[in-house]
């Protein structure tokens, strides 16, 4: 056990943890998901929505996560069970999030190496042109290349470990991200006519304010703070025991957020500019992939500003797939005690197999689809509207009802620190995040099934 112990990675202090765990946060869901939902839902009505929702919701579910990580030293699979013994299956649904996520996360991020290179490499025009993304990912060989260029990244990171390969990347990585994010929002901005584009992001609008806007903001915090998939506990577990875990979980927060808001001010005002209202509302891979190339075509220095920005999301998406891989690989080194690169080469054969007919899925094999839906889209739906909500609704009960919440705030105040949102955690633990996550649940299916629209 004390064996066991040492030869689990660590990370050196305060800050390496909180940069790995903002790289977590910091992905696909900050630089696209979040613009083209606040330009859906009314604008500053849904950034307030999401900032207070960020700061109660996320905040008691990013704690509770990472407490529960230290304090059983354990990964996803096994920690859940730790905390009491009926809940080992939690393990197992929450280590089978990321193995959805995985592949097609990994298939994206391929997308994004490729417009990345398209960019440095001075092919914006062609970026632009109409057929170009349904031509790439349509294609058999070159989705599959570029996917297992990113795999293979993903894994190389995972290989060298949590020291020396999540946190010294996350170290340079973050900080870097971070300094192109201002610098393309401010660019951005001195655009003429970005001014209406930013009214248009930032003034509410409360007409669109309903149930609906609350449910996209709450899933929207799940899928940015990488909460339900046993990510943060794997993180939690690499946490020295002295490291301030309350104030992590603010700086955590807020670097999310920060980035989510800013890429907003990027993405939006851009667009506005440059394809009007209904440009702004083509929603998910529509929106980097079709229109922010066309948006970079006709904004002055948009071949480099387009080149900087794919860079900057591929940093953004390594840094995520790094810990969903790295929570799949902790599981299978506790559960099964075998060496990391073993455990790597299992997570690759799962992620290659099921990343192949998602890939295929969108060219040779796209009659295959389940529920009407593509693979990629499915996984997509099963991991973030099913398993995630009911993973956490399940913690919610476990950690509010079984152990109470006494099990995570002794363990944020176990230097003495001091939990300013203590009452406020206990109540979001019982009653407000069961209850919402229900309300999403429900919804979630009430829109599958057609009954409403979201
Ligand atoms: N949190 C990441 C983001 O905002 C998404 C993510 C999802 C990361 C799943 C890891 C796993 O994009």
């Amino acid at each position: 056990m004390g064996n066991e112990k040492k030869s689990r990675g660590s990370f050196t202090g305060g800050i390496g943890f909180v940069l790995a765990a903002a790289g977590s946060a910091v992905g696909l869901g900050n630089l696209w998901r979040f613009p083209y939902l606040a330009a859906q839902y009314g604008g500053g009505i849904f950034i307030l929505v999401y900032i207070i929702i960020a700061l109660t919701f996320g905040f008691a579910l990013l704690s509770t996560e990472i407490a529960i990580g230290r304090k059983t030293g354990k990964s996803p699979l096994l920690a859940y069970g730790a905390v009491d013994k009926r809940f080992g299956f939690l393990g197992i649904l929450a280590s089978l999030v990321p193995v959805i996520i995985l592949p097609y996360y990994c298939i994206i991020g391929g997308w994004v190496i490729k417009y990345m290179v398209s960019f440095v490499s001075g092919g914006a025009g062609a970026a632009a042109g109409e057929a170009y993304f349904g031509g790439f990912i349509g294609d058999t060989w070159p989705p599959l290349l570029f996917f297992a260029i990113f795999l293979g990244l993903t894994a190389a990171v995972i290989l060298l470990g949590v020291n020396k390969g999540i946190e010294k990347l996350s170290k340079f990585l973050m900080p870097v991200l971070l300094l192109m994010c201002v610098g393309i929002s401010i660019y951005v901005l001195t655009i003429p006519g970005a001014m209406d584009g930013l009214k248009y992001y930032l003034l509410p609008d409360f007409s669109k304010f309903s149930l609906t806007t609350v449910c996209a903001a709450t899933g929207q915090v799940f899928f940015s703070m990488s909460i339900a998939m046993g990510i943060m506990v794997a993180y939690g577990s690499y946490t020295k025991p002295d490291t301030n875990l309350s104030k992590s979980v603010n700086q955590i927060e807020i670097f999310d957020t920060v980035v989510a808001i800013l890429a907003g001010l990027m993405v939006v005002p851009a667009v506005y500019v440059f394809s009007g209202e209904a440009g702004t509302k083509s929603s998910g891979a529509g929106l980097m992939f079709q229109t922010l190339p066309k948006v970079f075509e006709q904004m002055p220095g948009g071949a480099i500003i387009g080149a900087v920005f794919f860079i900057m999301v591929f940093f953004a998406a390594l840094t995520s797939s790094i810990s969903v891989m790295e929570a799949i690989v902790s599981s299978i080194i506790d559960k099964f005690h075998v060496k990391r690169w073993v455990a790597v080469l299992i997570c690759l054969a799962i992620t290659v197999a099921m990343g192949i007919p998602i890939s295929l899925g969108f060219g040779v094999w796209s009659n295959f689809t389940i529920l009407g839906m593509d693979l990629l889209t499915f996984f997509d739906y099963l991991s973030n509207s099913v398993l995630m909500p009911i993973v956490a609704l399940i913690t919610c009960i476990l950690i509010g009802w079984v152990v109470g919440p006494e099990y995570v705030t002794t363990e944020m105040t176990r230097n003495g620190e001091r939990l300013s949102r203590k009452t406020l955690y206990n109540v979001i633990i019982k009653f407000i995040a069961p209850i919402m996550l229900v309300l999403i649940l429900v919804t979630y299916s009430l829109a599958q099934f057609g009954i409403i629209v979201m």
